[in-house]
């Protein structure tokens, strides 16, 4: 069978794309595949259409990849593909409607207030965050609504280093998400379909060797050390595999997903965000999850028609 990989893109996240997309081809081809790796470029549509491939695999992050435009040419192409449908991306890639989503499903997620880039600017800086600060507390974790990798992210310990946060959030989308920052261990939990069936992988723990889990941490070998299964309670660890579990299912999604949590010490999981388009790198958690689960990439292909 013929798959395409989808990789590159023109978003932040390029670079993490391309080298997500080159480990999925190689998994592919091992498991005899014949796979071809595509940019979503202005070439796509009339390939796609003049030549189908039996399935596509989709594996660009940032909004191209995540906001699900390219998976509506593929639907209107009829091409199958791996992960979640447009509307269900949508739901998942704009944070706080997913915060929403999963809130309504039961779950925590930090409290929050979202800040257009106009409203700050406009309103001057200073009276806008005091109002940020009054509300929510401190420490903050800044990130844009929309986004990944941690570009423009950063955690705010001190209120006089929120405008700061705020710019370099700004430089990476138009909406500022302002969180109250949740202490606690940081996990990430897949979840894919076993025959069909959705299910968690163990969840990965994230120690980074630095301050924060930032792009550096994420990409760099060695920056990042990662402990699956996470040192959970058995109760803390079946709580952030449920709330997994539960994201992915309240928001709709399909074949697979990475739910990024902190887990608080009395154990209660608090869900950050839902990736429909996790990392793939050598360096990046779903992939450690497979591993501890036994299960290869190519497991994750919905059966091909
Ligand atoms: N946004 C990156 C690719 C991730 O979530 O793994
Ligand atoms: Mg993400």
């Amino acid at each position: 069978e013929r798959v395409i990989v989808l990789a590159g893109g023109m978003s932040y996240e390029r670079e993490v794309s391309l080298s997500s997309g080159r480990r999925v081809a190689d998994a592919l081809k091992s498991a005899g595949f014949q796979v071809e790796i595509r940019e979503a470029d202005s070439g796509l549509l009339p390939l796609l259409a003049e030549d189908p491939p039996d399935l596509v695999f989709p594996v660009l992050h940032g909004a191209e990849g995540e906001d699900g435009s390219i998976r509506e040419v593929l639907d209107l192409l009829g091409i199958p593909y791996v992960g979640a449908r447009p509307d269900a991306c949508r739901l998942a890639w704009d944070k706080p409607t997913a915060k929403a989503i999963v809130r309504a499903a039961g779950l925590e997620t930090p409290e929050s207030v979202t800040l257009p880039k106009e409203v700050f600017h406009d309103l001057g800086a200073s009276a806008v965050l005091d109002a940020i600060v009054a509300k929510l507390g401190m420490p903050l974790f800044v990130k844009p609504t929309r986004g990944g990798s941690a570009l423009g992210a950063s955690l705010v310990k001190e209120a006089s280093d929120l405008p700061a946060a705020m710019v370099g959030c700004f430089s990476y989308g138009d909406v500022a998400l302002i969180e109250r920052f949740i202490t606690g261990t940081e996990v990430a939990v897949g979840v894919v379909e076993v025959d069909g069936v959705p299910t968690a992988l163990p969840a990965v723990e994230i120690i980074p060797m630095g301050e924060r889990y930032d792009y550096t941490a994420r990409y760099t070998a060695g920056q990042t050390e990662f402990v699956t299964p996470a040192r959970l309670t058995t109760e803390a660890a079946e709580r952030a595999r449920d709330a997994a579990l539960t994201a992915h299912r309240a928001l709709g999604l399909r074949h697979l997903s990475r739910t990024d949590l902190i887990v608080t010490p009395d154990g209660t999981p608090y869900l950050l965000e839902v990736n429909v388009a996790p990392g793939m790198t050598e360096t990046s958690l779903l992939p450690l999850a497979l591993q501890a689960a036994h299960l290869t990439i190519p497991q994750l292909l919905p059966a091909i028609p």
